[in-house]
């Protein structure tokens, strides 16, 4: 179940492109197919985002299928449909508020491969595990949107890095994502969908505030 970061194959290693180049794609080509597994090894990259005590509070489900799409579609508020429509495959991530549940597994593997000592899991065990295991349901959904967010704009770059484009999506109705994934929802905590594709037309070029505006140096 634990997996170190392995050497991705990326088409775009230009982190310069990736990063600075990339903006919301809204019309993909609908002819583009992605195999599932170059769409599970980019869920596997992405997912070597950073975590809150590395609990890895995410949960992805895939809509690559005309019946997953469909059901996607029908979360999505209205100017959300062109991209689903045309797009290669739509991500939903997931906050998991229960991941502390299995917490121990992913310590006590490192601790197996001989990464760290046993002295070190245990003092991680009694350090984090109460945090999570005494939390109120409001912490550790913030603390589960925090991780997927990190791994929702992690796998928006990741998508570039293997040759496609992407929209992040948060315009669905929230409250319906878990069950119409026959999920939890009171564990699963509707974070993101990313619609996945190559671009059909040119993204509106997007500007910033200058950093000047929205920083302080303290
Ligand atoms: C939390 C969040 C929610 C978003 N929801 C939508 C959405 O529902 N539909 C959409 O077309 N774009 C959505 N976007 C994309 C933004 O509109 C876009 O990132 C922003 O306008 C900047 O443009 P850029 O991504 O091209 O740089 C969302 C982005 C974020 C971060």
């Amino acid at each position: 179940m634990v997996k170190m970061t392995t050497e991705a194959q990326f088409s775009n290693n230009d982190f310069q492109d990736v990063v600075l180049h990339r903006q919301s794609v809204r019309k993909f080509d609908p002819t583009v197919k992605i195999e599932l597994a170059e769409l599970q090894a980019m869920i596997d990259e992405a997912t070597s985002a950073p975590s809150a005590c590395n609990l890895q509070s995410w949960h992805f489900v895939v809509a690559a299928s005309d019946a997953g799409k469909a059901k996607a579609k029908q979360l999505l508020m209205p100017f959300n449909y062109p991209q689903v429509e045309t797009c290669s495959v739509m991500i939903f991530i997931l906050g998991d508020t229960e991941s502390h549940l299995v917490y121990r597994d992913v310590w006590n593997k490192a601790c197996e491969d001989g990464r760290i000592s046993a002295e070190k899991r245990d003092q991680i065990f009694k350090t984090f595990l109460p945090l999570y295991e005494n939390a109120s349901p409001a912490f550790l959904k913030m603390d589960a949107t925090i991780d997927s967010s990190m791994a929702a704009m992690q796998l928006l770059l990741v998508a570039r890095a293997h040759g496609y484009d992407a929209n992040p999506i948060a315009g669905y109705a929230a409250d319906k994502v878990a069950v119409t994934f026959d999920l939890d929802p009171q564990r699963y905590v509707p974070v993101m969908a990313v619609a996945i594709g190559k671009a059909a037309a040119e993204p509106i070029t997007t500007t910033r505030y200058a950093g000047t505006e929205v920083t302080e140096f303290i």
